[in-house]
């Protein structure tokens, strides 16, 4: 199925609803590199010890990220809520099955991509990370881009969108547009929790979503 035809499909489901699509095929570029994939795991060593913010007091879990070392495309949210410091893992609650659905209507699935979140650690009543939190995570993320090196990058909601932009610019005025991330193309979409709250801003998201494809279709001619 092509993508836009997974999205007739998954619109036909109801695209909130939808359950974890089913395994596909991986849409991934070719293997990891190892020694991404093994910078990764000691990265995720030294966030697990992590104590530089009052963040780490009360997890329960340092949730790193997840996904394909070599993934061309990359997701970065904004603080694990109380499913993913329970689990250790990124957007596994309701708002996780609909970035699932995302995913699945561009063309990929989650072993394809690679998830993570500005900061790692579940903020009180899942508050927005404060500035000092997100600073002392800072190092993490750069890392983690760094070392995946994604051809594109998704920023999910407000604060992925104005720390990866250096902006505090309203989402309405960064989504659809293009920015750069270090030089890496990134685009600012609404973030799955706030679209199960206005399920008609799934039309915008959508439209961003398609712009990412299309830029990762033409990289991947290049
Ligand atoms: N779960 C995450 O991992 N990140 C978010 O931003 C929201 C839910």
């Amino acid at each position: 199925m092509r993508p836009r035809d997974l999205h007739r499909y998954l619109n036909d489901v109801g695209w909130a609803d939808s359950p974890v699509p089913p395994e596909g095929p991986p849409a991934v570029r070719n293997a990891g590199t190892q020694s991404a994939a093994g910078t990764l795991d000691v990265l995720r060593e030294s966030a697990e010890g992590c104590g530089l913010c009052r963040l780490s007091e009360k997890r329960r879990s340092v949730v790193f990220g997840e996904g394909h070392s070599d993934a061309p495309l990359m997701f970065v949210g904004e603080a694990p809520g109380a499913e993913e410091d329970r689990t250790g893992r990124p957007f596994v609650g309701q708002a996780g099955k609909l970035l699932d659905a995302m995913i699945f209507a561009m063309g990929f699935d989650r072993s394809g991509v690679y998830i993570a979140n500005v900061v790692k650690c579940r903020p009180p009543g899942n508050r927005d990370p404060e500035e000092d939190e997100m600073a002392a995570c800072a190092e993490f993320l750069d890392r983690q881009i760094e070392l995946i090196k994604p051809r594109v990058l998704v920023a999910l909601g407000k604060p992925a969108s104005h720390r990866l932009t250096g902006t505090a610019k309203a989402m309405g005025a960064l989504r659809g547009r293009w920015a750069s991330y270090r030089g890496i193309p990134l685009m600012p979409v609404f973030h799955p929790a706030y679209l199960l709250r206005q399920p008609k801003l799934k039309r915008e998201a959508w439209a961003d979503l398609k712009l990412v494809m299309e830029r990762l279709e033409s990289a991947s001619t290049d």
